[in-house]
């Protein structure tokens, strides 16, 4: 059985962080909140523990993990920063960013935890669960969103047990995210900036704080194209159609806005991400929203949403989410 803490208690916080360290130091898994997803963290110095990720989430080996660190200090002796990982790194800092950058040869991160690769991602997260527990473990974690590879991620801690039941050995519960999808992604081609994914910071800020335009990558390295792989990501049981302009019966509806598409009133189960047309708002409730809709219907329609800002990421996820399943 996981052992939960609720962190908004501030007895239960301080057993819930002493819990995660032991835990943490025999090699378990621990559910850190941050302020993007909840992650599944795991010592990344320890080969066995990053092992356990790999079988607890049954995520394919080649696929490497998010180095969480405390700090840029902490980030630099991991990784080598170019001038302008430098900025976005003083910029967004800690925040919903992960820097691709070339791994340091003597930094003691466990090989499975970049997949062999010679770079490693690293970002410091912007929560003060997550930084209260880097500070007490002092020593990076790597951490991926806590759920079941290629299903959809867990913004509340009752969706990480859902999904992991025992194989989490501390549960650190926060309540919901805040931002509810994971960190944007940048990494450099032989020195252009690419935004290897969109997530919970905006391309124009990233843009703007680095006074130059991100590149895309060639092939998207969240959907790799080996046998089984496919695009296929952040699914959930049901079948997504996006953009719809009506609903058909016996759909659920996942909304946007004010504007209700026709046949609204047939469908089997409606949540609207934000009756305003927030995107902070309608990021922060996507994954929740789908956990909810995915209850017994066959399609779940998805009204427009737009593109701009956090709409980037919200757009990226359902289109893989509506990918075909391998
Ligand atoms: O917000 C987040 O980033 C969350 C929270 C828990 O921090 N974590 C997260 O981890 O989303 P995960 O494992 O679900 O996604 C990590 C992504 C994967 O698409 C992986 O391929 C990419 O980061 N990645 C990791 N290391 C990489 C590297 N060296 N080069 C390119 N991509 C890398
Ligand atoms: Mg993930």
């Amino acid at each position: 059985m996981s052992r939960v803490y609720d962190m908004r208690d501030p007895a239960a916080r301080s057993r819930g962080i002493a819990a995660a360290v032991a835990a943490l130091r025999r090699g378990e898994l621990v559910a850190m909140p941050t302020e993007t997803v909840y992650g599944l963290a795991a010592d990344a110095g320890n080969a066995m523990a990053v092992e356990g990720i790999f079988l607890a989430k049954a995520r394919p080996r080649f696929n490497p993990l998010i180095v969480h660190v405390e700090s840029r200090a902490a980030a630099a002796a991991i990784a080598t920063f170019s001038v302008d990982a430098e900025r976005l790194a003083e910029r967004f800092w800690p925040g919903p960013l992960t820097l691709v950058l070339p791994r340091r040869p003597g930094a003691a991160i466990a090989k499975a935890a970049t997949a062999g690769l010679d770079s490693v991602a690293v970002r410091v997260p912007d929560d003060e669960n997550a930084q209260a527990l880097l500070a007490a473990f002092s020593g990076p974690l790597v951490a991926p969103s806590a759920n079941r590879s290629g299903r959809l991620s867990a913004t509340t801690a009752s969706a990480v047990s859902e999904d992991l039941g025992d194989t989490v050995a501390v549960i650190l519960d926060a309540g919901p995210t805040a931002i509810g999808v994971e960190s944007a992604i940048v990494g450099f081609a032989g020195g252009e900036p690419l935004l290897l994914r969109a997530g919970g910071l905006a391309r124009a800020a990233i843009e703007a704080a680095i006074g130059r335009e991100l590149g895309t990558p060639a092939s998207d390295p969240a959907a790799p194209t080996a046998p089984g792989m496919l695009a296929s990501h952040y699914a959930p049981a049901a079948a997504l159609r996006l953009d719809v302009a009506s609903v058909e019966p016996g759909e659920a509806l996942l909304a946007f806005g004010p504007a209700i598409p026709p046949g609204a009133e047939r469908a089997a189960a409606v949540v609207n991400l934000s009756e305003a047309g927030d995107l902070e708002e309608a990021a922060a409730r996507l994954f929740s929203a789908l956990r909810e809709l995915d209850r017994g219907v066959k399609v779940i329609a998805v009204a427009p949403i737009p593109r701009e800002g956090l709409g980037e990421a919200i757009n990226d996820r359902l289109r893989h989410a509506a990918a075909p399943r391998s």
